[in-house]
């Protein structure tokens, strides 16, 4: 029996001042005004074409992703989330999250962006090296980077995501480091540490930027910069996410779980089960924010949908789960795939006995040589 996990809700913003040459995100560079509240019209048509799909479920969480969120207006946050928060009912207490650049902080915004609702802030930091803020691209350097976290601190946002990058064009381990210490002076409640790749296409894929560590250094960065974590009280919870205690990222969590997820707005995709179909639906919006500001709220604003097969979902559910630390309860895996757990005792096997994962009672946890080589692991739960 297929049961509807929890319900999470993600809009994307889609413009940027500039795009950074490694990014191959949704996120386009925006020239002269930007039709802030046309895209939030588009944005609320295009949720109550969603509505039926999710008819009395509660939202968990909320994540404005980019792209640049904090381009945008507060006024028009405000308007969004009064509007959705009338169409569906938001769990007591649920996080709120908004991406934010620094580059675009503007004294007096955050007031406004938590009076809206919004309660976690996530920056795209990236470095505290000036030399290498330049060399991604970035449209701010160091100081306004400090500068736009203290402004979120004085409006009262104590919970909030610095995201840094490693294995940079021009880093040691000496600066990888560095960018650790200069993340750790701010307090955050939640840091994102991911590795830069070269994603097809971007600038950085046609042109690699010159300096990029080996894949030695890279991993050398990384070993010693979990390590760095953890002695300032991060705790790894999934393979780039670290946390203070009881500040995990709820709505990454959630799709990480395999948890359903509305998407709204340009390019967003959306998980949902169900119940009544007994089936897994995915469906993604149409891309460009000019085709989607036109067709938003019609069938012509659906980039496509498919359906999550039963033979498909051992493979999708562990794309997920075994990112994560905690691993998976067995009964989640049930409920939420619908299927036995029989159907997995044959690679969860196999995996135990390489020494990539380990089952305890009802929870199948991936060990450290299970993380390093997820995607071997998760090759297991292909269809075959
Ligand atoms: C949508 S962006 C977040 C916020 C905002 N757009 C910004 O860049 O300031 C999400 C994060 O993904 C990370 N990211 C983007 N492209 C990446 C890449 N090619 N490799 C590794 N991390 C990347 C960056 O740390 C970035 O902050
Ligand atoms: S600001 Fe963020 S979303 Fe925009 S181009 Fe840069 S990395 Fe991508």
């Amino acid at each position: 029996m297929l049961i509807p996990p929890p319900l999470s809700l993600y809009v994307h913003l889609p413009w940027c001042v500039r795009k950074c040459p490694y990014c191959d995100f949704n996120s386009h560079e925006g020239k002269g005004a930007l039709p802030f509240a046309g895209y939030v019209d588009a944005l609320i048509r295009d949720l109550d074409q969603d509505l039926p799909l999710v008819w009395g479920r509660s939202i968990h969480s909320v994540f404005f992703g980019g792209g640049t969120p904090s381009l945008f207006p507060p006024e028009q946050i405000d308007r969004f989330l009064q509007t959705a928060s009338s169409r569906l009912r938001f769990a007591p207490n649920l996080e709120i999250t908004l991406e934010t650049n620094p580059g675009t902080a503007e004294h007096g915004r955050f007031d406004k962006y938590r009076e809206a609702g919004v309660n976690r802030i996530s920056f795209g930091i990236q470095s505290f090296d000036d030399g290498c803020l330049k060399r991604l691209g970035r449209i701010h350097d160091s100081a306004e980077a400090e500068r736009a976290v203290k402004l979120a601190q004085d409006a009262g946002f104590d919970n909030f995501n610095l995201d840094l990058m490693y294995a940079l064009p021009g880093q040691d381990l000496a600066m990888a480091e560095y960018d650790l210490q200069r993340a750790f002076a701010l307090q955050p409640t939640h840091i994102s540490h991911y590795q830069l790749t070269l994603e097809p296409n971007t600038m950085f894929f046609a042109r690699p930027p010159k300096g990029l560590p080996d894949d030695d250094s890279a991993w050398d960065m990384q070993e010693h910069c979990q390590a760095l974590l953890a002695d300032a009280g991060y705790a790894q919870y999934e393979v780039s996410a670290y946390a203070r205690p009881g500040r995990q990222c709820a709505h990454n969590l959630n799709y990480w779980r395999f948890g359903d997820y509305l998407g709204i707005g340009a390019g967003a995709h959306g998980k949902l089960t169900l119940g009544a179909e007994q089936d897994i639906l995915r469906r993604w919006k149409t891309k460009h924010p000019t085709v989607y500001l036109a067709e938003a709220g019609s069938r012509e604003s659906l980039g496509g949908d498919e359906r999550i097969a039963p033979e498909r979902r051992p493979f999708e559910f562990m794309l997920n789960a075994l990112r994560l630390n905690e691993g998976f309860a067995l009964v989640d895996f049930e409920t939420w795939t619908g299927l036995a757990r029989d159907l997995i005792a044959g690679p969860l096997d196999h995996a135990r006995a390489r020494g990539w994962l380990t089952v305890v009672g009802d929870r199948a946890v991936p060990t450290e040589l299970g993380r390093r080589f997820a995607n071997d692991v998760m090759e297991l739960f292909l269809e075959r």
